[in-house]
């Protein structure tokens, strides 16, 4: 079993599409390690996004992800990282293959509904980042 970890960002929580990006998380087969309601501060957003502080869009990202609550999420399955970077679709919604969760909730390139980790080494360093070790049930 692998796990990753996954934020429903301030767009889809705004537009009260929580809800449904759980039950599609439940639906893929995920168990919901952790699982809480968060506002990302300043200080967070730049150093969970620091491997884009060089990017023209870096500053507009960070304003974003501190816009409003949001959920922070660790998710349990075979191949979790993978899978649910697929179910997320492409960065941009526009060009994100139907049926997934950018297709159907994602705003625009920035304005995305949720976040993956990209690669397992990132999931470990990312749950880290927002849980502690007692919060992982
Ligand atoms: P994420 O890290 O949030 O799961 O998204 P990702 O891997 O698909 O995309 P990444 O390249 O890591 O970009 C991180 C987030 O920055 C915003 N973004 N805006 N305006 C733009 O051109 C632009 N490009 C990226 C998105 O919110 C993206 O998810
Ligand atoms: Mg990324």
């Amino acid at each position: 079993m692998e796990k990753t970890f996954a934020i429903i960002k301030p767009d889809a929580v705004a537009s009260r599409n929580a809800g449904r990006i759980l039950a599609r998380i439940e639906a893929e087969g995920f168990r919901v390690v952790a699982f809480k309601r968060h506002v990302i501060s300043k200080a967070e957003a730049e150093s969970f996004y620091g491997e884009h502080s060089a990017k023209g869009f870096f500053g507009a990202l960070v304003k974003y992800m501190t816009s409003g609550p949001v959920y922070v999420a660790v998710l349990e399955r075979e191949n979790a990282v993978a899978h649910w970077r697929s179910v997320m679709g492409a960065t941009d919604p526009a060009k994100a293959d139907a049926g997934t969760i950018r297709k159907e909730f994602g705003e625009s390139i920035e304005r995305n509904a949720a976040h993956g980790s990209a690669i397992p080494a990132d999931a470990a360093r990312e749950i880290t980042f927002f849980f502690s070790q007692a919060e992982l049930i």
